[in-house]
C-alpha cells in the first residue's frame, strides 16, 4: 500500500481527507494518508503546501514526487533539499475562481461601477458616463498559462478586445497573442485594463516598473491577481498619484498579509483583496493529485511537472 503524507496546514485536513480518500478510491489506488510527524523514509508521495510543515526533503529518500497544492511554486522551486520531481496544481476550481475574480473586476472597471457607487447623491450624471461596448475596450492579460489563458478567452467571449502576452508564442481563440520584449511594449501601449497573471520568477520581478508603467495609456486600470513581486510598489504608487494609472486592484503582495500601515490600504485609488482571487478546491485538486499518483505509478508522464530551471 502506498503511503502519502498530507503536508498542508493541519486545519485544511478535514476538507482534504474525504476529498483525497474518495479521489484515490475512484482511481483504484490503495494508499494510506499520514499526517506529520510520520517516518520520512516510508513516504511515497508528499501532498505539499508552501505553508505546510515539511520544507526539508532530505530525509524523504523513498518519495517519488512532491505534489504541490498551489499553482505558484516560487517558495519551493529553489529548495536545494528537493531532489524529487515537483508538480504544481492546475485545478479546475482554481481556474474558475481566477476567471470569476478577473471577470468581475474587469467589468467593474469597464462599467465604472465605482463612480456610480460614489455618486448616489440625487444628481443625474448621464453625459460622459455611458460605458463603451466591450469590443471598444482594450484588455491586456500578461501570462497566458492555465489561469491567464482561461481569463483571456473568457474576456474575449464577452466581446472585449483582448491582447495576451506570454514568454512563448500562443494561439488562443479571440485573443491577439504577443510575446517577447517588443510584444510587451505593444501590449502595454494598448492596455486600458491590464491583468497580470504571471508567476514569480527572476524574469518577472518588477516587470511593472517606472518605465513600463509609463508605456500604458493615461487612466489605465491594473488588476494584479498574479504575484506581488510583479509590481514595483513605489513606481505604482507614483503612477497612481500622477493619474497615469487610474486604479489598481491588488490581490497579492510582496509581504502577506499586507501590513496594516502599508500605503496601499489607505490609497483612494487602490483596492486591496486578501489573496482570495483563486483558491485550490479540495474536491477537484484531489482528483489531480490522484491522477498524478496513478501516472507516476504507471510510469507515465506526470501532469504539470515544474521546470525547475525556468522557475514555474
Ligand atoms: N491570487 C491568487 O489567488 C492566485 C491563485 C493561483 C495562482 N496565482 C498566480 O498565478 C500564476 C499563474 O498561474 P498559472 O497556473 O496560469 O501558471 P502557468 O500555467 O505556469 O502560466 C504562466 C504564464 O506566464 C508566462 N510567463 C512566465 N514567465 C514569463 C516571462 N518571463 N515573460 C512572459 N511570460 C511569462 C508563461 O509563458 P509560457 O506560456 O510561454 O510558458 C505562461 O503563459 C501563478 O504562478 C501564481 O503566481 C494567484
Amino acid at each position: 500500500m502506498l503511503k502519502l503524507l498530507f503536508a498542508d496546514r493541519i486545519e485544511n485536513w478535514p476538507a482534504y481527507e474525504p476529498a483525497l480518500k474518495s479521489a484515490l478510491a475512484e482511481m483504484g489506488i490503495a494508499a494510506e494518508i499520514l499526517l506529520p510527524p510520520a517516518d520520512p523514509g516510508a513516504i511515497d508521495y508528499i501532498v505539499y503546501s508552501p505553508r505546510g510543515p515539511v520544507q526539508d526533503f532530505t530525509a524523504y529518500t523513498r518519495t517519488k514526487a512532491v505534489l504541490n497544492l498551489w499553482a505558484g511554486v516560487e517558495r519551493v522551486v529553489g529548495n536545494p533539499t528537493l531532489t524529487q520531481p515537483l508538480c504544481r496544481m492546475v485545478d479546475e476550481g482554481l481556474e474558475r475562481g481566477m476567471v470569476e475574480w478577473v471577470t468581475g473586476h474587469v467589468l467593474r472597471a469597464h462599467l465604472d461601477i465605482d463612480f456610480f457607487l460614489a455618486h448616489q447623491d440625487g444628481v443625474w450624471r448621464q453625459a460622459g458616463h455611458v460605458p463603451p461596448l466591450a469590443r471598444d475596450r482594450s484588455v491586456v492579460v500578461l501570462g497566458l498559462g492555465a489561469l491567464g489563458g482561461a481569463c483571456a478567452t473568457t474576456l474575449a467571449s464577452l466581446g472585449f478586445a483582448v491582447t495576451g502576452w506570454s514568454r512563448t508564442p500562443k494561439t488562443l481563440a479571440g485573443v491577439t497573442c504577443l510575446s517577447g520584449p517588443e510584444g510587451l511594449r505593444a501590449a502595454l501601449g494598448r492596455a486600458q485594463i491590464l491583468v497580470t497573471v504571471l508567476p514569480n520568477t527572476p524574469e518577472t520581478t518588477d516587470l511593472l516598473n517606472r518605465e513600463t508603467l509609463a508605456l500604458m495609456p493615461r487612466g489605465a486600470v491594473i488588476l494584479n491577481p498574479g504575484r506581488g513581486t510583479l509590481i514595483d510598489d513605489a513606481a505604482l504608487l507614483a503612477a497612481l498619484d500622477t493619474g497615469r494609472i487610474a486604479h489598481a486592484t491588488l490581490d497579492v503582495f510582496r509581504v502577506e498579509p499586507l501590513p496594516p500601515d502599508h500605503p496601499y490600504w489607505a490609497h483612494p485609488k487602490v483596492t486591496v483583496t486578501p489573496h482570495i482571487a483563486a483558491e485550490t478546491r479540495p474536491a477537484s485538486a484531489a482528483r489531480v493529485i490522484a491522477e498524478n499518483i496513478r501516472r507516476f505509478e504507471a510510469g507515465e508522464t506526470p501532469l504539470h511537472l515544474v521546470d525547475r530551471a525556468r522557475g514555474y
